[in-house]
């Protein structure tokens, strides 16, 4: 009796509590403002998202969605271990935030006064980085209606006349519907020329290792294995491969990633004549011809930068995944023989991709986990910009690594019963860490420190 009575008490108490703290959650104060800080950059028309969530007509059909999507953490997309590491574009929302959603979708899920509606962002002509100074297209490309995954390679002078500093690029696809992925990689005048040395007999060696079909390149399946790139350093890179360190990559487009914009007082470099190589994965999704022109905005710098945005990518390409194996292990090392500061982290790896782990042993032994991303998704390829740029002292030593799941457990996973190795199709696999560096300090940080 007694105790009936209390749990009727509860009930009471909770049912009066809960009702009017969920009255107070209106959309147009409480929550517009968290989706407009966390949310619409990919939720606005004709983004990524598949849905606006700009206005209260709009998101108020999704309630019971985003309620499970942020209290699942499933969005905003991220993927890092909060353990490790801080990052400027973590998006990720906090408790009271999520609370705030939840209490609005359990409740009445009000309007509110919509003159309390925060003020609208603008997207301007769709380009996050603001107007390009210059955009750069493809010609337009048609894609038949039947056939496997495109890889396309298309090459478009910058006619640029003198060099140029770019702070900030963009890659946007033409036709969402068949750009899986792009990159944009900036070709020099005197590249082909340079390019591996014909006469280095490592550098041959190399290049006999890759095959190609059509525009697509693979790893023979013959090649020798490496799994733990460790063994000594870059060991899992083609043999003769250079590690170029200005970094030829201007801008991807992959989902859920933003665009390319480089610390305060760094840029990248883009000299007079350079071509621009676009590196488009279509996907024949529509089942009907399509055409695309992709192109990618940048802005220059307005001022002559204090030093290089810098990039490197170190990957091992000699794995091998046997058939169905859950958790296979692959590594790769490279020992840094600068002072440098790393400003941002991005595993790639494909479908079979299930985790990755970026750390370093400084020169005095210290450890350090700078980046774990747990639960790896191909769909969400994340770089991670650091908060604060990490300092790394000449002798620091990166290793990467990777896990793959090519088991039938895995929903992505294309086929299991076949033995993967390193190839640029998504069916085949890719074990990449890109850095993202400058040789020192960039402003922020020195100003912060001189405080
Ligand atoms: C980086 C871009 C991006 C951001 C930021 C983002 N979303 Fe999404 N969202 C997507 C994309 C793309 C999809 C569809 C693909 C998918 O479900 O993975 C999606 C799907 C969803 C869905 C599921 C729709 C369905 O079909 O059921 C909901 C709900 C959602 N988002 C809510 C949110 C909320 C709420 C936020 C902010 C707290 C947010 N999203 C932030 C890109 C984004």
């Amino acid at each position: 009796m007694r105790r009936r009575f209390w749990m009727a008490a509860c009930l009471m108490s909770l049912g009066m509590r809960l009702p009017a703290a969920e009255r107070e959650v209106t959309f147009s104060r409480d929550v517009a403002p968290i989706l407009y800080q966390h949310c619409v950059s990919c939720h606005h028309p004709n983004d990524i998202a598949p849905m606006s969530l700009l206005t209260y007509k709009e998101a108020r059909p999704w309630a019971a969605a985003i309620k499970e999507a942020v209290l699942l953490r499933k969005m905003p997309p991220w993927k890092a271990d909060p353990h490790y590491g801080k990052w400027s574009n973590d998006p990720s929302l906090s408790a009271a935030e999520i609370e705030t959603v939840r209490a609005w979708a359990d409740g009445g899920k009000l309007e509110g006064d919509p003159k309390e509606m925060p003020k609208a962002p603008v997207f301007v002509d769709g380009w996050k980085i603001g107007r390009p100074d210059v955009v750069v297209s493809i010609p337009e490309h048609k894609l038949e209606a039947k056939g496997p995954d495109e890889y396309s390679y298309i090459v478009v002078p910058t006619n640029f006349t003198e060099d140029r500093w770019v702070v900030a690029a963009e890659l946007r696809p033409g036709n969402r519907k068949i750009v899986h992925h792009a990159h944009v990689f900036v070709v020099e005048e005197d590249q082909p020329a340079k390019a591996g040395g014909a006469k280095d007999p490592a550098a041959e060696y190399g290049r006999w290792l890759r095959i190609r079909q059509g525009t697509l390149s693979f790893i023979r399946p013959d090649a020798p294995v490496i799994d733990d790139g460790c063994a000594i350093d870059d060991n899992g890179a083609f043999p003769g491969s250079k590690q170029s360190d200005l970094g030829s990559l201007i801008s991807s487009y992959l989902p859920g990633r933003e665009p390319d914009v480089y610390p305060a007082g760094t840029a990248r470099l883009i000299r007079a004549g350079a071509k621009l190589n676009f590196q488009i994965h279509y996907s024949r999704a529509t089942g009907k011809t399509e055409t695309d022109a992709t192109s990618v905005g940048l802005i220059f710098a307005k001022e002559p930068p204090k030093q290089i945005a810098r990039r490197i990518d170190l990957s091992n390409h000699m794995f091998l995944i046997p058939a169905g194996e859950p958790n296979q292990e692959v590594t790769e090392c490279h020992t840094f023989r600068k002072d440098m500061y790393i400003t941002s982290l991005t595993p790639h790896m494909h479908l079979r991709g299930k985790a990755m782990r970026m750390e370093v042993t400084y020169p005095d032994g210290r450890k350090e986990t700078l980046l774990n991303v747990p639960h790896y998704d191909f769909n969400w390829q994340i770089t991670y910009r650091a908060a604060k740029p990490i300092f790394i002292p000449k002798g620091t030593r990166l290793k990467i690594i990777a896990h793959f799941d090519n088991s039938p457990n895995n929903p992505m996973n294309p086929d299991p019963t076949r033995v993967v190795r390193w190839g640029a199709a998504s069916e085949t696999e890719m074990m990449d860490g890109w850095v993202e560096y400058v040789d020192t300090a960039p402003e922020p940080l020195l100003t912060s420190a001189a405080q």
